[in-house]
């Protein structure tokens, strides 16, 4: 089915704060398209149902984040004015369209998707898969469809999840109605934002590999680990070549600098290119890079620290945000549970065929 709005829908599990990486990644994304205005409807989701899904034994670890993720939201600018926020969980209609997609997909193909396969491997959960855990590429199809969103602004890891939604949607549309619309993913444009390495060097920023930098960061914390960051090993004395590839220095400045950057703080260079050039030359010293990047990430997150401290003194507000953005969620849902059980021929007391069954047989 065809669809002339515009309509976003996006969301993070709740199992921790909001770093650096989620920022480039996305959440900066999510800020531009707000303030393009270029849209008809936003949704932004906390997946807490989703989050429980691997932390079934954990429940107050995904409790205490949403707030903590609600707050990170509001202070990278989402403005709830202009964006939907709401809980999963409070959705029940996204569990009741799980419960009949599922019947769409079969297991083999669960298990090949790759995002799963990878999360089974990096969760060891070899033969105790939870059955929650291994379908929950269904219920985020739920997730996307039951708001008819067509735009879905997420990270490379996520690409198996909206090719499995779309699947989904093709299966319904063909056996039931047209009713369910086809999504498509919004990836950043900057490869060095599709992953942010930890500042360890490691691949991935992540709160379990303790290597990430935080949105709600001090500006003390946030200069402990740019100056402590990994950088070239094998550059070790100033007029040493660099290497700025696998360098995450290099990587966060290719994430997140832009031209002004270097007029205001460092105007030796024009641009990354140049700086990038002297650097594999040889000739600069880490600790110069890293006071720039550091004035860099900075300035990103001055801002947001502002926006943050204004919330944190009004938790009233946010949870009223949270409550009427969910309560938005439910009634768009239902809407769309409605038409999907209509299309199943499920909507008994709705449908004056089934309410005259039993009036042919007198
Ligand atoms: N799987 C996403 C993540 O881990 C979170 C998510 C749940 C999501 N439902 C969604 C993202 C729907 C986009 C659309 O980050």
């Amino acid at each position: 089915m065809k669809q002339n709005k515009k309509i976003i829908l996006t969301g993070d599990r709740p199992t921790g704060k909001l770093h650096l990486g989620h920022y480039v990644g996305s959440l900066k994304n999510r800020v531009s398209i707000q303030n393009s205005n270029d849209y008809d409807e936003m949704y932004i989701m906390i997946a807490d149902a989703q989050a429980l899904t691997d932390n079934a034994d954990n429940p107050e670890k995904i409790r205490n984040s949403i707030f903590e993720v609600a707050l990170d939201y509001l202070s990278v600018g989402l403005d709830p004015k202009k964006v939907n926020i709401f809980i999963q969980s409070e959705v029940s209609a996204l569990t009741e369209l799980t419960f009949f997609y599922a019947n769409l997909v079969t297991v083999s193909r669960l298990q090949r998707n790759p995002t799963v396969k990878n999360e089974i491997k990096l969760r060891n959960f070899e033969a105790n898969i939870p059955v929650g855990f291994f379908t929950y590429p269904i219920s985020q199809a739920a997730d996307i469809t039951a708001f008819k969103a067509n735009i879905v602004p997420v990270g490379e890891d996520q690409l198996p999840m909206i090719e499995q939604t779309r699947e989904i949607v093709r299966s319904f549309n063909r056996i039931y109605e047209e009713v369910l619309i086809e999504p498509e993913a919004y990836l950043p444009t900057s490869k060095a934002a599709l992953r942010l390495p930890g500042i360890d060097g490691n691949a991935k920023m992540s709160k379990s590999l303790g290597n990430c930098i935080f949105l709600s960061d001090s500006k003390e914390e946030v200069e402990k680990k740019v100056l402590s960051m990994y950088t070239d090993p094998n550059h070790i004395r100033i007029e040493d070549p660099g290497n700025t590839k696998d360098n995450p220095v290099f990587t966060y400045l290719e994430a997140l600098v832009e031209e002004h950057h270097f007029q205001k703080y460092w105007n030796e260079y024009h641009n990354l290119d140049e700086l990038k050039a002297h650097y594999e030359r040889g000739g600069i010293g880490d600790m110069k890079v890293k006071r720039f990047l550091l004035n860099v990430i900075e300035e990103t997150l001055a801002p947001i620290r502002e926006r943050r401290a204004y919330y944190e003194e009004r938790p009233e507000e946010v949870i009223k945000i949270l409550r009427d953005g969910t309560e938005k969620a439910i009634t768009v849902a239902n809407k769309t549970l409605k038409e999907v059980k209509e299309a199943m021929k499920i909507n008994y007391f709705e449908d004056q065929t089934w309410l005259q069954t039993g009036k042919k047989c007198e």
